[in-house]
């Protein structure tokens, strides 16, 4: 079963950040069933690879769509995907290392993450963009 399933409550109202968003679930819950399906290092590796660089470009989208419409809650918006991406490329060395494995936790803490950040962060963006027409 999937780990994370997208429904309309997730959606911020930005059509392509509701894409990428999906595609971003999509990468969790691959590496999800390849934990569970008990995959070697090497195909866990892959998938967790794809998801931090994927992260990375989708922050950097939003961050240039918030630059653009000089969104005011920048900095705190900003400063959560900084978090968010030291984290996990924290996790990302340690595993190629060999000095972390992908347990039912950190799946945990990658689905609690990015649902909240969505919910929370992400929307209120998405509500700040729309009431400028972007749609
Ligand atoms: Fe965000
Ligand atoms: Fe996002």
């Amino acid at each position: 079963m999937a780990l994370i399933s997208w429904s309309n409550m997730l959606s911020t109202g930005v059509a392509e950040q509701d894409t990428q968003h999906k595609k971003l679930i999509d990468l969790i819950n691959q590496l999800n069933d390849a934990m569970q399906a008990g995959h070697s290092a090497d195909v866990l590796g892959k998938v967790l690879t794809e998801l931090v660089n994927y992260t990375v470009l989708h922050f950097s989208y939003e961050e240039k769509l918030m630059a653009q419409h000089k969104y005011e809650d920048t900095p705190a918006h900003k400063a959560e995907h900084a978090k968010f991406v030291a984290t996990a490329g924290d996790l990302k060395k340690k595993f190629d290392a060999g000095n972390a494995v992908i347990s039912v936790e950190i799946m945990n803490f990658l689905r609690d993450w990015l649902t909240n950040h969505i919910m929370k962060t992400d929307k209120k963006l998405g509500q700040a963009l729309n009431k400028l027409g972007v749609k």
